[in-house]
């Protein structure tokens, strides 16, 4: 690993995301020994007029309760931060800044060492251009002894495929591909990592993860609560921008891809971009988008919102392995639970010997990988009926991780995140092209929202959603299994 000196700047440094996320990941970081204190400073940046104490203490309370581990560093790591004051497109400020972290980088490279500079935008992307342009000017890592300067960004990167075009260039006029980390924190969890692992090193999948076998896959996120407070942000964006174009679409990439020529990063994404270029236009005929009742009395909500909070999108793939498998993307907010899965449905049995043992057909068998809460996988699979009579029942193989790894603590997915960027491991970041064709997929739908071609169906909060969108994957072939 590289050694020397670190600065980790988080712009946006009083917002919700840096207090929620990103301080919480660096303090988990620090406590578990990825960060020392002889090499890294943490600054913080954003226009309220705050003293460092007044930063360190907002975001205390944020940092406590993680991993339930030992509070004892806490003063220490909090003396690691300190804040700057300035404005997003402010000479001045970024001016002060870089100041800030070349005196840093003074007193800790007195024994050598090489300068990293990591800017953190936690940002609205309308200010990433201005921060950018002033980030170049400024704040370069400046050092002869080498190091590097790198920029995480967050979701959305744009609007639709223009917009996130422009800004696709506007960054990329500023820095290198290699220098650009675009954040998708569903890249960063456990399970979703190991996607990989479980497809590729297993000989059990190896042969049966096709159109042959698999009837139908559904990637599924539901949240229990609605927009609570962001429903500004949210009623310009809607559920297809906030979560099924960036987050369900890197799980179906991970789901759906080839193999990889190898590991490295650019092998991964290079298959990533093949399946996205291999989905066919969106058929509104599979699409439901939802609204749940209420959600325009939030009075950031403008009272005629055509805003999905809903939305299941049937995406086919036309390749060789997978003409003819619905992928189902739903996700909706307030829902009747908060659950991230991934159910992939194989074919009945053909010539089934065993339909009258039951009187009823045989359940399917289905593979679910639940990301959270709880992260396990199992397998939904038929069994004699334990007894004396010759009956059949579905039962399951449970893989629960809270079980099996018993002790272990699964990593936030931020604190992953971010120590791939310390480490310049770009494999589980969104490349350009990516996310290009991520907009190209998407972009006739929204646009077709937006104009309020398709209108969002009402659904209760706290219900499953529209009932459509059962209808919709009952069309597409899913078929409800259980188990016991
Ligand atoms: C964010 C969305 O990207 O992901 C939020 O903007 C959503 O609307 C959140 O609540 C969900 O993340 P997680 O990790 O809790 O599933």
């Amino acid at each position: 690993p590289e050694t020397g000196c670190l600065s980790i700047i988080v712009l946006g440094a009083s917002g919700d995301l840096a207090k929620k996320k990103t301080f919480p990941a660096l303090w988990n970081l620090y406590r578990q020994g990825f960060l020392q204190s002889n090499e890294v400073h943490i600054f913080g940046y954003a226009r309220t007029k705050i003293s460092d104490d007044e930063l360190r203490d907002r975001i205390r309370g944020y940092l406590v309760d993680g991993h339930g581990a030992s509070t004892d560093d806490l003063p220490q790591f909090l003396q690691l931060i300190k804040y700057v004051n300035g404005g997003y497109d402010s000479d001045e400020g970024f001016r002060l800044l870089d100041k800030a972290i070349s005196e840093h980088e003074f007193s800790k490279n007195s024994q050598e060492g090489t300068s990293r500079r990591l800017f953190y935008l936690a940002l609205p992307p309308s200010v990433y251009p201005s921060v950018c342009k002033m980030i170049r000017k400024f704040c370069m890592n400046k050092s002869d002894l080498g190091g590097w300067t790198r920029i995480v960004v967050e979701k959305p990167f744009g609007k639709d495929l223009d917009t996130s075009e422009e800004l696709s260039i506007q960054l990329g006029s500023l820095f290198d591909e290699k220098q650009l980390y675009r954040i998708d924190h569903y890249l960063g969890k456990e399970l979703v990592q190991n996607l990989l692992v479980l497809r590729f090193a297993n000989r059990f999948f190896l042969p049966l993860w096709n159109r042959d076998n698999i009837d139908n896959i559904q990637i599924v996120f539901r949240e229990d609560f609605g927009t609570e407070g962001r429903g500004g942000y949210f009623d310009e964006y809607g559920i297809i921008r906030d979560i099924i174009q960036n987050h369900l679409l890197q799980v179906l990439c991970l789901v759906a891809m080839e193999k990889p020529v190898s590991l490295r990063p650019e092998h991964i994404r290079d298959e990533k971009v093949k399946v996205l270029q291999s989905v066919l236009p969106i058929s509104y005929e599979e699409v439901v988008i939802g609204q749940y009742e209420g959600y325009k009395d939030d009075p950031t909500v403008s009272d005629k919102s055509n805003t999905p909070t809903f939305a299941t999108v049937i995406l086919r793939i036309h390749n060789e392995r997978w003409e003819g498998v619905p992928f189902i993307l739903k996700a909706g907010k307030a829902l009747n639970s908060r659950k991230a899965e991934i159910r992939v449905q194989f074919k009945d049995v053909p010539g089934d010997i065993f339909r009258f043992c039951s009187g009823v057909k045989q359940g399917r068998n289905e593979f679910v990988i639940r990301l959270q809460p709880s992260e396990a996988m199992y397998m939904k699979l038929t069994v004699k009926k334990p007894g004396l009579e010759m009956a059949t029942i579905q039962s399951e193989m449970d893989l629960s991780y809270r079980q099996r790894y018993q002790g272990v603590t699964i990593p936030e997915a931020y604190e992953r995140l971010i120590l791939d960027t310390i480490r310049g491991d770009q494999q589980h970041f969104v490349r350009r092209d990516e996310l290009k064709v991520a907009w190209e997929i998407f972009t006739p739908l929204l646009h077709k929202i937006d104009d309020g071609e398709l209108k969002p169906l009402p659904y209760k909060p706290g219900s499953r959603g529209p009932a459509e969108a059962d209808k919709l994957l009952e069309k597409a072939g899913y078929v409800q299994t259980h188990g016991y």
